[in-house]
C-alpha cells in the first residue's frame, strides 16, 4: 500500500498501525509512505530486507522483528538514517548495531503507561478472583446455584502488593492497586520511586484522617525481600541479561503458596517451564501472563494450568494508545530523518 507516491524521503512500515494520523504525518513531511501488506504476523530477516530494498531513508518496525546487524547495515546501505519500533520496549533490537550503522532509534514511551497498567490490573482482579475459570464453569452448564465454597479467591484490600521494576508502568500499576483496593506496597527498584512514595504516603494521610486504616509502603533492599512479603506480585523490569529468568525456581519457592504473579513486561523475565511445575505444585498460587518466554507459544502444560490466566500480549492494546504509538513512531522517523537531512531540529 502506497501513499504519496511522488513524495521526496521513502518510509517503510512492516505493518498497518491503527489511526490515520500518523500517516498524515508522513506524506504531509514529503514521505512517500510504503506499507507492508504481507499477512504473515511476523516478517523474517529476509522479507524485511526486501522491504528496504536498494532505497530506503527511515522504517517503522515492530517488537516481533529481530533489528540487528543485517538488517541496520542494509537499511545504512539504502540511505537510511532512522529505525522506529512500536513499542517502548525495545529488546527486539540491537541498539548497539545501529549506532555503529549511523541508524537512530526510537521507541513509543509515554502513550502506553495507563493502558498497561490497567491491564496488568485486570489479570490481578482476574487471577485472584478466579474470573476465567468462573466464567468457563458458567459457559460449560456447571453452575447448580449458590455454594459457600464456589470460586473462593483473594481480597486485595489491605494485602500488600509488590512491585519490581517500579519505573512508568510499575509505578502506574501501584497507584492504581493502592488507591483502588488499599493495599500496602513493597517495590523494589535499582532507583528510588519519589513520586511514588510520596503519593503512597499522602494516601496513607488521607485515609487516616477519614478514620480508616492508612496503607503503607516500603521501598524493599533486595527482590527476595518483595517476593518474600508481598501477596500480589507484579513484573515491569525491562528486558535484558540482568532480568532473563529473574523469576526462577528458587525465587518462587519463596513465594507465599497463595501469592498472585502477574507479568505484562516480558516473557523471558519468568522461567515459564519453572513457573508451570510451581503451578502444578501450588494449586493455590496464580498468575497472570500477558507475555510469554517463546511468543507466540506457551511452554507445554501453561495451556492446561486452571490457575493462570493468559492473554496474547494485548497490555496496549486500548485504541487510543495504539493510534498514539502509531503516531509517535511516525514522528521518531521524522524527528531522525529530518535532523540528519535537513539540519533541523524538531524538539
Ligand atoms: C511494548 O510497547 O513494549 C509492548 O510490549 C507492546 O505495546
Amino acid at each position: 500500500e502506497v501513499w504519496n507516491p511522488s513524495g521526496k524521503y521513502r518510509v517503510v512500515s512492516t505493518k498497518s498501525m491503527p489511526g490515520a494520523r500518523w500517516i498524515r504525518l508522513l506524506t504531509d513531511n514529503d514521505c512517500r509512505l510504503e506499507i507492508c501488506t504481507d499477512p504473515k504476523t511476523i516478517l523474517s530477516v529476509d522479507d524485511i530486507l526486501a522491504l528496504i530494498g536498494d532505497r530506503c531513508d527511515g522504517i517503522i518496525g515492530q517488537l516481533t522483528e529481530d533489528w540487528g546487524e543485517v538488517l541496520f547495515s542494509a537499511l545504512k546501505r539504502a540511505g537510511g538514517t532512522a529505525f522506529s519500533n512500536m513499542a517502548v520496549g525495545y529488546n527486539n533490537v540491537d541498539v548497539e548495531a545501529a549506532n555503529r550503522n549511523g541508524i537512530a532509534v526510537g521507541n513509543t514511551p509515554g502513550v502506553l503507561t495507563e493502558t498497561t497498567a490497567e491491564l496488568a490490573a485486570s489479570l490481578t482482579l482476574s487471577a485472584a478472583r478466579r474470573i476465567v475459570e468462573a466464567d468457563q464453569f458458567m459457559r460449560a452448564g456447571l453452575y447448580e446455584g449458590w455454594l459457600p465454597h464456589l470460586f473462593v479467591g483473594n481480597l486485595l484490600k489491605g494485602q500488600t502488593v509488590g512491585v519490581i521494576g517500579a519505573g512508568r508502568i510499575g509505578s502506574a500499576y501501584a497507584r492504581m492497586m493502592i488507591e483502588g483496593f488499599k493495599m500496602n506496597l513493597i517495590y523494589y527498584d535499582l532507583y528510588q520511586a519519589t513520586r511514588l512514595e510520596k503519593f503512597v504516603t499522602a494516601y496513607g494521610q488521607f485515609l487516616k484522617a477519614n478514620g480508616e486504616q492508612p496503607v503503607t509502603w516500603k521501598r524493599a533492599a533486595t527482590m527476595e525481600d518483595v517476593l518474600r512479603e508481598a501477596d500480589v506480585i507484579s513484573l515491569h523490569p525491562v528486558l535484558d541479561k540482568t532480568t532473563y529468568h529473574l523469576i526462577n525456581p528458587e525465587r518462587l519457592a519463596i513465594m507465599k503458596k497463595e501469592a498472585v504473579l502477574v507479568n505484562a513486561s516480558r516473557g523471558p523475565v519468568i522461567d515459564e517451564l519453572a513457573l508451570v511445575e510451581h503451578l502444578k505444585a501450588n494449586p493455590m498460587f496464580r498468575v497472570g501472563l500477558d507475555v510469554f518466554e517463546d511468543e507466540p507459544y506457551m511452554k507445554p502444560g501453561l495451556a492446561d494450568m486452571k490457575n493462570a490466566v493468559v492473554v496474547p500480549h494485548i497490555a496496549s492494546a486500548s485504541k487510543w494508545t495504539r493510534e498514539g504509538m502509531a503516531t509517535l513512531a511516525a514522528l521518531n522517523v521524522l524527528a531522525c530523518h529530518l535532523q540528519s537531512f535537513r539540519g533541523q531540529q524538531l524538539i
